[in-house]
Parts: structure tokens; C-alpha cells; sequence
């Protein structure tokens, strides 16, 4: 049998010396394949006397066996090789630090809000909101600002264009929060509590004035709601938004939708240029306030003779400034994203009415 240990050697040389597995593949087609050398050799078994082809067979297979061991072998060595060959390659050093995700921060003036919501909410004040772009009738008329009216031109006010022959009510950008009073009680009718926070538009710019700031509205209407309720209230919201005992003082004022009106200054103190609320002699005015006027109650659907009780509005980006220290208003609404990050809160820094909220 020289010549199936010619063949052995040939193929396993083969196997041995073989690049890649298409080359393993030619040589297992070549020798065990359909037509493949020792397939046909074992084709001619049939011809052989009995105890030739028992010595043959048993030989042919021996050898059968061998090659395809070979071809197994060589095969794993290969996936082998080609495995360490990428991990080499695409090895990932899993004890790197990550790279650091940047969070965005919760605006002061959205943080205010929620304070100022959730003090009021403990307090009893649902929140109530208003569209931005309002009626004239909402933000005016129905304020008791009737169009001839001085104040109409002290709100310096910003009107929706209105196409010729267009007959829709003429809209405005709100120019405060009070709007919200009339829809709130004409949805709700009385007795009510409410707080409306949003966004309000007047046509002013310097240090101190943005064309938009944030007001909240403040609402409560029952039987025998009065002045003095108004003071507790709003004494009460004080201290505990700054944390601290603030005094307020109540000046007589004018607004067409109150009567009386009040304007309301909380205690401060200046010394060498630092602020500091809740001491001192000193007064900074912070909102507007008074009875709600009975043609309001009235315009809102809520009878005057049976119904009375206060309102009052107030910035809160003048809040966010006094309370975190904010010099410049034009700020809040730069996106200046370093801005964002120094003065921004945290997500989850919760406004509790008790817990500290400074940062
Ligand atoms: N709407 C008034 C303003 O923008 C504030 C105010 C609200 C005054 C409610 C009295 C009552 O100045």
C-alpha cells in the first residue's frame, strides 16, 4: 500500500502547508470529496476479492479518518489564530473613565415658579393658565381698562397684526397675568384660589426691563375675603420664600381692576452694595395688589353683592434676582450657557416649602 502512504503524506503536507480555509476546502474536495482520490479508491473496493478489500477498506478508511482529522484540526487553528489576531486588534480597555455627559440645569426663573407654586399650593391656590396671545377684551376691557383708557398706553403693549377685513377680536400679547383672573373665575365661577404663573410682553428694554419676564397672579375670591387676608397671604409667601421673617408694607396706589390698590414693598437692607431681605429700613417694591373691582367680578360672571376678595401680581424674575443674587435681568434670557450653568439648578432640586433651597 506505497501508494496510500504517498497519499497520506501528500495531503496531510497539503493540510500542513495550507494559507487559508478556502485551500483546506480544495484539498478535503480533492481527496474525500465526490469524486475525490480515495472516494474513487473506495469505489474500486467492489472489484477486489474479499480479503483485499477487507485489508484495503480498513486501510482507505485509516486514512480517511487521518485527513479529516487533519482538516478538523488545521480548521481550528485557524478560527483560533483569526480570533487572537482581532482580539489583539479590538481590544477595548474597559477600566477607562466614561466619557462625562453634559446635564442641562433647570432655568432660576423655572425654579422660582415651582417655589413660588408650591408654597402657594400649601397655602390652598390651585394654578390656573392663560393663553399669551389674549384678547384685547381679556387683557383689557374686562379689567376695567376701557380703550380710551391711560393705562392701555402705559402697558406699551404689542398687538397682533390683524389683515384687512379680518373681524376677529383684536389680540395683544398679554401684558400681565391678570387676564387669567377673569377666565379662571369665569370657568370656575366663586368661591376661588388661584395662582397663575406665565410669561407677559412689554415693548421695554434697559438693565432692568426685557420685552418678556414672568409674572404670577394671585386670586382669591369668597364671601368675606379682605385686606387683611391679602397681608397674612403675602407675608406669609415671603418668609417662606426667602427663608427668613420679611416685613411688608402696603402703599395706596391705582389699578383700574382694584379697589382699593396697594402696592407692596418687602423690608430690605443696603449696606456697602449687598442686599439683604428681611432687615433693615429699607423697602423694595415687589408686586401690585388691591380688592378686585366689582365691574371684574362682574365682566367674569361673579356677583359682587354676594362675592369679594383680593388679587395681586408679581415678577418673579425680580424675585429670582433678589433671592439668588442675579444682577442682570437681560441675562435670564441670553441662553448664555455658561450663565445657564453657574446660576441653573440641579434637576431634582425640589422646592420644599420648609427645606433650604439655596444652592
Ligand atoms: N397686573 C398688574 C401689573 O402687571 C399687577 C396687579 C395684579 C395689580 C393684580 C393688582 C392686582 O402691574
Amino acid at each position: 500500500m506505497a501508494d496510500l502512504d504517498a497519499l497520506k503524506t501528500k495531503y496531510l503536507d497539503g493540510i500542513a502547508a495550507a494559507s487559508d480555509e478556502a485551500a483546506l476546502e480544495e484539498l478535503r474536495l480533492a481527496a474525500l470529496g465526490k469524486k475525490g482520490e480515495i472516494s474513487l479508491m473506495m469505489r474500486e473496493l467492489g472489484k477486489m476479492t474479499p480479503e483485499e478489500r477487507t485489508s484495503t477498506g480498513a486501510a482507505l478508511n485509516r486514512l480517511k479518518d487521518d485527513i479529516d482529522t487533519a482538516l478538523r484540526a488545521a480548521k481550528t487553528a485557524m478560527a483560533d489564530a483569526a480570533l487572537n489576531a482581532r482580539l489583539a486588534t479590538e481590544w477595548l480597555d474597559v477600566t477607562l473613565p466614561g466619557r462625562p455627559l453634559r446635564q442641562g440645569s433647570i432655568h432660576p426663573v423655572s425654579q422660582v415658579m415651582e417655589e413660588v407654586t408650591a408654597i402657594f399650593a400649601d397655602m390652598g391656590f390651585a394654578v390656573a393658565e392663560g393663553p399669551q396671545v389674549e384678547s384685547d377684551w381679556f387683557n383689557f376691557d374686562a379689567l376695567n381698562i376701557p380703550p380710551e383708557h391711560p393705562a392701555r398706553q402705559e402697558h406699551d403693549t404689542f398687538f397682533m397684526n390683524r389683515a384687512e377685513g379680518d373681524d376677529r377680536p383684536p389680540h395683544v400679547l398679554r401684558t400681565h397675568t391678570s387676564p387669567v383672573q377673569i377666565r379662571s373665575m369665569t370657568e370656575q365661577g366663586a368661591p376661588i384660589r388661584v395662582i397663575a404663573p406665565g410669561r407677559v410682553y412689554r415693548m421695554d428694554m434697559d438693565q432692568t426691563h426685557t420685552p418678556m419676564f414672568h409674572q404670577i397672579e394671585g386670586l382669591a375670591i369668597g364671601k368675606d375675603i379682605s385686606m387683611a387676608n391679602l397681608k397674612w397671604v403675602l407675608e406669609e409667601f415671603f418668609t417662606a420664600f426667602f427663608g427668613i421673617k420679611v416685613k411688608t408694607r402696603f402703599r395706596a396706589s391705582h389699578f383700574p381692576f382694584t379697589e382699593p390698590s396697594a402696592e407692596v414693598d418687602i423690608q430690605c437692607s443696603w449696606i456697602d452694595g449687598q442686599l439683604r431681605i428681611g432687615e433693615g429700613d429699607g423697602w423694595m417694591e415687589v408686586l401690585g395688589s388691591g380688592m378686585v373691582h366689582p365691574k371684574v367680578l362682574k365682566a367674569a360672571g361673579v356677583d359682587p353683592e354676594e362675592y369679594q376678595g383680593f388679587a395681586f401680581g408679581m415678577g418673579i424674575d425680580r424675585l429670582a434676582m433678589l433671592k439668588y443674587g442675579i444682577p442682570d435681568l437681560r441675562a435670564f434670557f441670553e441662553s448664555d450657557l455658561r450663565w445657564l450653568r453657574h446660576y441653573g439648578f440641579a434637576a431634582l432640586d425640589m422646592p420644599t416649602v420648609h427645606g433650604g433651597l439655596n444652592k
